[in-house]
């Protein structure tokens, strides 16, 4: 091998391994697109901007799944409910009656800051044509230290906080271990039949 093919063929081998981080680059950047909608976490700017509202675009989060989007620098949990989670939220609303760590609702669109902390107050208004209960939107951090609880686990099918056991309900609303709130509801409404407003 000449010494001219052994350069040429380095240089080959440099192209590869360059494309190859390229293309893993590309895809972290479409995850991280899916995850945080509409918010630029690149853009110094965004600090600002995210003291303000954001529009969250939930026309792909179907029954059964949840999104977790970034306003002012916090996790905030959309979660559409099914038919069957509406209706086990329901039963766990009259198991919870009167038993409740928190009893208080919690929640920043409700005049009345003493406000239960029924299914009905947990959940925010549905949009034209959908029936009650079938969205919870809440700040995904923990009310114990602020750990980022996971969704659809604990022993209420709602949230689970693994730092130190907090079990959250299909409202969000704490029910077994040492956080003493719910999770915080935010100044949330529709802008259109696809479109949350935070803030
Ligand atoms: S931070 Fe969630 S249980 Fe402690």
């Amino acid at each position: 091998m000449s010494h001219a093919d052994d350069h040429a063929g380095t240089g080959e081998g440099t192209r590869r391994d360059f494309l190859y981080y390229a293309t893993a680059g590309a895809g972290a950047v479409a995850t991280g697109a899916a995850v945080w909608p509409l918010v630029n976490q690149m853009n110094p700017s965004a600090d600002v901007r995210s003291l303000a509202s954001i529009l969250v675009d939930v026309s792909t989060v179907d029954p059964g799944t949840q999104l977790t989007v970034k306003w002012r620098g916090k996790p905030v949990f959309i979660r559409h409910r099914t038919g069957e989670e509406i209706a086990l939220a329901q039963t766990q609303d009259a198991e919870a009656a009167g038993k409740l760590p928190d009893p208080v609702a919690r929640n920043a669109n409700l005049a009345d800051e003493t406000a239960e902390a029924t299914d009905g107050n947990r959940t925010i208004p549905s949009p034209e044509g959908e029936g009650a209960g079938a969205w919870v939107v809440q700040m995904g951090v923990c009310t114990h230290l602020g750990c980022v609880p996971l969704g659809d686990q604990g022993d209420f099918g709602g949230w689970f906080c693994p730092c130190h056991g907090s079990h959250y309900d299909m409202a969000g609303r704490i029910r077994k271990g040492p956080a003493p709130e719910n999770l915080p509801i935010p100044p949330v409404s529709w802008v259109d039949a696809s479109t949350i407003k935070l803030g």
